[in-house]
């Protein structure tokens, strides 16, 4: 399985926060936003993994987190010259796809208490899509899955002005390798943009779209928002306090997956003393 950011988009929600920075390198409390979906791809053991950022974006993208090689994996860059939409990333990655199965994450999803193993489809003969749902109050900011009274799904619809139901799609969508297929066959829809929902809808119909619902405890924010930006900070803050954690480091988890050794580990971080090296000094 291949892993894909997308670091795309202008951010216009956060608009003029993000006039001269890109929304994904804001901080989440202490640490930038894209650590939190880069670390949510390295604990499903993703190793190859391309971010696609916006062309003026490539140069800081490079400095923070390089090849992958002081994480343990290898970062490929490509470029989305203007916001075209989720499903375009099938396009623009479609050479670093190649052959293999594929998961996406957005840039601004941000995951913790989740149960990777389980999430993550387990043959590796996978076949079809996988996205997964999380229970929202305000299901009209998201995709939407509509279900029959089988608990079937029968619909993806993507902002839906009419209730359909709670359940919203996060950004972490499993894809075998027709996904590239089906983003060839998209039109752009009402807002301009080839649509990720479009893609699931498309998987709906060959009857070959899995969902898994994360339960309460999990816990799903998509920092697009000032409210939900800074909800997340604070979100992120309280549980690495009170539990004494550190939530999403890259560079811990590589070290836990066994990508990395102790003295690489520490090496990165010798000369700089705060909390967050401290963790990574004491892991
Ligand atoms: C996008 C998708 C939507 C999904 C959401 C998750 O919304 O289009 O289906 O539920 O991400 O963060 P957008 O960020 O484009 O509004």
């Amino acid at each position: 399985m291949k892993g894909i950011i997308l670091s795309g988009g202008d951010g216009k929600r956060l608009y003029p926060i993000t006039k001269s920075i890109t929304k994904q390198l804001l901080p989440i409390y202490d640490k930038p936003m894209i650590y939190y979906p880069l670390s949510t791809l390295m604990e499903f053991q993703i190793r190859d993994i391309l971010i696609i950022v916006k062309p003026s974006d490539l140069k800081l993208f490079k400095n923070l987190l390089g090849n992958g090689s002081k994480f343990g994996i290898k970062i490929n860059y490509k470029i989305q010259k203007k916001p075209a939409g989720i499903a375009e990333s099938f396009l623009i990655g479609e050479k670093f796809i190649n052959k293999s199965n594929v998961c996406l994450i957005l840039g601004d999803n941000i995951f913790h208490g989740i149960p990777y193993k389980e999430i993550l489809p387990q043959n590796s003969n996978f076949n079809g899509a996988k996205i997964i749902l999380y229970k929202v109050q305000d299901p009209d900011r998201y995709g939407v899955a509509k279900f029959n009274k089988k608990n079937k799904i029968v619909k993806i619809i993507e902002k839906p002005k009419k209730f359909i139901s709670n359940y919203a799609v996060t950004g972490i969508y499993f894809y075998d390798n027709k996904v590239i297929n089906f983003a060839k066959k998209l039109n752009p829809s009402n807002r301009n943009e080839l649509e990720i929902t479009d893609i699931n809808n498309y998987y709906l119909k060959e009857s070959n779209l899995k969902y898994f619902k994360i339960k309460p405890g999990g816990v799903w924010l998509d920092a697009g928002t000032e409210k939900s930006l800074l909800q997340s900070s604070l979100f992120i803050q309280t549980m690495q306090e009170r539990q004494n954690i550190q939530i999403s480091s890259p560079e811990i988890i590589a070290y836990n997956n066994g990508w990395i050794s102790k003295k690489k580990l520490i090496s990165s971080v010798t000369d700089i003393n705060n909390s967050y090296t401290s963790f990574i000094k004491n892991s």
